[in-house]
């Protein structure tokens, strides 16, 4: 019967047949001592193990019920008590989480209602197969009723996955499209970050975009373009200075010199006179050589270094350059050679040749002995090369060469009398054609300056194109 209305449930009776519920919070309230106590529940215990039942409950593993478990069921009001336990089941050889219902009270079949007796003998009765609702003075049960948690078990962890997942999308979704929010709103920023990146002392007069988004970044960027208006003023201003200077001090120099000249041919100085005269005729021709070179900055400065382009040989390029400066090479006794392939490219030949006999100079003024200048093609540039045997520079010195009249501080470059301003009007040259400029040097072994060039627009030679 009882399976009949709890057929998904397992279930379990003891009988605690010596004992109503009212003897039974009676021995519990008068049990003192510990001891007392003790004994009670072992009485109980001997009592439930020997009257147990059940139906789809292992009897040899049965429902515990600690001590305390058992007080709180006989002390509750309506002598229920809702446990989760684990359970051996006949039917599963490991146990099962249950809800589990603790009843404490009466056990006894209906009484057969009036014309029912038939009916009951049947097996079930729709009145019920219990009652636990009777009079104190009977004696009374534990009831267990089971019911199987794994499925309730199975779902709540497929639940937790479920969220789990559903978290772990949210999160990637929320990520992404925070990513892509943020990448779109500082796109902006970005344009304005790659423009103000361009922006150098040879392109001034560029500004950066400015983005009509009306937030701070449409203000930043005006704020730069406002910036970059105030340097441009400024640097044109420099430049002007510069320029009006050396044009300004060449006039009279030219003059110095001239009657300088003038006084050593045309009249008759002593001796002590016409050596005065050369030098003041020595030092006006280092002057002038000093505006023109000051002249030439200030131009590639404001980006006015009007660059030619012509196809340029550079085995012959190179040759041209040592037959010029042979009678210097020989004075000093320096052997001045070429070597390497014959490339074509475009450039400016004269200012190429300025870079490239600045170059030698400074090799021959280093004292070198042997100078070698070196041509060869890497990929779509050229690279032309002035190899020299001299003392060498320092490696921390060699990008400061290039600042203006930078010069080392050993007393030959004092001597020599150059102005250190060569380098930087050879960077200048170079930048112009988007090559670059640079010097490697070992010191005791010499050093080598290399230019490297793009080829830029020339006609292949083919092989029967060779003479
Ligand atoms: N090949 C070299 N070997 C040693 N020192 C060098 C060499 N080339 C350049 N220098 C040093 O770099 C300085 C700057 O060179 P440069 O800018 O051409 O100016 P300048 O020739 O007017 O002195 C030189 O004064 C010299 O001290
Ligand atoms: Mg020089």
């Amino acid at each position: 019967m009882a399976r009949y209305y709890f057929s998904d449930s397992s279930l379990a009776v003891e009988d605690l047949y010596v004992y109503t519920r009212q003897s039974l919070i009676d021995a519990l309230a008068s049990a003192q001592t510990p001891e007392d106590r003790a004994q009670l529940f072992r009485n109980l215990a001997a009592l439930r193990d020997s009257s147990r039942r059940s139906l789809a409950v292992n009897v040899d593993q049965p429902i515990g019920l600690s001590d305390s478990e058992l007080e709180r069921l006989i002390n509750s009001p309506d002598g229920r008590l809702t446990l989760n336990r684990m359970v051996s089941v006949p039917a599963n050889s490991q146990p099962v989480l249950m809800r589990l219902l603790v009843v404490l009270g009466p056990l006894r079949p209906p009484a057969p209602q009036e014309g029912e007796a038939e009916a009951e003998q049947g097996g079930a009765s729709p009145a019920g197969p219990f009652s636990l609702d009777a009079p104190d003075d009977e004696s009374v049960s534990l009831v267990y009723v089971a019911r199987d948690l794994s499925t309730v078990q199975k779902l709540l962890e497929q639940l937790q996955n479920v969220v789990l997942v559903l978290f772990l999308a949210g999160l990637l979704t929320a990520g992404t499209g925070a990513y892509a929010l943020a990448g779109q709103a500082l796109q902006p920023l970005r344009r304005v970050q790659r423009a103000a990146e361009r922006i150098g002392g040879q392109n001034l007069t560029e500004r950066v975009p400015v983005p009509r988004t009306g937030d701070e970044v449409e203000s930043l960027a005006m704020a730069l373009n406002a910036m970059l208006g105030r340097l441009e003023g400024s640097f044109e201003a420099q430049r002007r200075f510069t320029s009006d200077a050396s044009h300004e001090l060449r006039t009279p120099v030219t003059a110095i010199s001239g009657h300088a000249s003038y006084l050593l041919r045309r009249t008759n100085p002593s001796g002590q006179q016409a050596e005065s005269l050369r030098i003041i005729q020595r030092e006006s021709e280092r002057l002038t050589n000093l505006i023109a070179s000051l002249l030439q900055l200030a131009r590639s400065d404001s980006g006015a270094l009007v660059i030619t382009r012509e196809p340029i040989l550079a085995a012959l390029f190179l040759f041209e350059i040592t037959q010029e400066l042979a009678p210097l090479a020989q004075a000093q006794g320096t052997a001045l050679r070429t070597e390497g392939e014959d490339v074509t490219f475009e450039g400016d030949p004269d200012r190429l040749k300025q870079v490239l006999i600045n170059l030698v100079s400074n090799a021959l003024k280093a004292g070198a002995q042997t100078i070698t200048l070196r041509s060869a093609r890497l990929a779509d540039e050229v690279r032309l090369s002035v190899q020299d045997d001299g003392p060498g520079i320092p490696a921390d010195q060699l990008e400061r060469l290039f600042d203006r009249f930078y010069r080392l501080e050993d007393s030959r470059s004092r001597d020599q009398g150059g102005a250190g301003l060569g380098l930087s009007i050879a960077r200048g040259i170079v930048d112009a054609h988007g090559g670059r400029i640079w010097l490697e040097s070992e010191p005791g072994a010499g050093t080598t300056a290399h230019v490297q060039l793009p080829i830029g627009n020339v006609p292949e030679l083919g092989e029967e194109d060779v003479p």
